[in-house]
């Protein structure tokens, strides 16, 4: 079994003290740090972009887990790769050629995540599972913190995990939206090895991070 990751997603941190905030999560064991990039367009909501995330680069070694949640997303990948992205995460509703975006990604020496809303489908990604390092699987529609876990996507989670044994082929599976303490155990039993927290991080047992990481790595 793959070790069970936490990538804390900063959308729910203090923005007035973004550096201070990294700095509580790398204390705090999280794995890498989730990233959240909204335009507006693509989600009704939006977050931050490339500046912010070069202007944080330096205040820490953990990976950056960048989530595009943006439309068209091709034309601003390099100004992410080049920020200090370390994943760069796609919806493929978001762009015209996946297959092109993805190698895209990969050109610029970055790992590559494929996300699915909770309504698309695996068959958007089947064919790109070998070239694809992580996929993301939505357990809320995309667009804000703080809202309810759709358990429904898990046997999405179940599948992937199948199709993984079955074409014997590596890539993680990640699972962002809603995760607290009570469901943590059912995205790790169906297959998902990264998780991505928000509010159950930031704002559970008055905000103790490293207690808040450890439980949801206990299942
Ligand atoms: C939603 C984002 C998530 C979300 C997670 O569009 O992709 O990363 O902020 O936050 P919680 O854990 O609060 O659902
Ligand atoms: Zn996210």
């Amino acid at each position: 079994m793959k070790k069970i990751q936490i990538s804390p997603s900063i959308l729910s941190a203090d923005f007035s003290q973004l550096r201070n905030e990294i700095k509580r999560l790398e204390e705090g064991g999280a794995d890498m740090i989730h990233v959240d990039v909204m335009d507006g367009h693509f989600v009704p909501n939006l977050t931050m972009g490339p500046p912010i995330i070069k202007s944080l680069r330096k205040f820490t070694k953990l990976p950056f887990d960048v989530h595009l949640m943006i439309s068209p997303v091709h034309k601003y990948i390099k100004d992410y790769a080049d920020a200090g992205a370390d994943i760069i995460t796609i919806h493929p509703e978001a762009t015209e050629n996946l297959a092109v975006s993805i190698d895209h990604i990969k050109s610029l020496g970055k790992k590559v995540g494929v996300s699915l809303n909770p309504e698309s489908k695996i068959n958007l990604i089947t064919d790109l599972l070998n070239q694809i390092d992580l996929v993301l699987i939505m357990s809320v529609n995309p667009g804000f913190g703080g809202q309810k876990f759709m358990p429904e996507v898990l046997e999405k989670i179940k599948e992937l995990k199948k199709i993984r044994d079955q074409k014997n082929i590596d890539f993680d599976i990640e699972i962002d939206g809603g995760i607290n303490f009570d469901n943590n155990k059912l995205a790790i039993e169906a297959g998902a090895n990264i998780l991505v927290s928000g509010t159950t991080i930031f704002k559970n047992n008055n905000g103790d991070i490293k207690k808040n990481i450890d439980l949801l790595k206990s299942s």
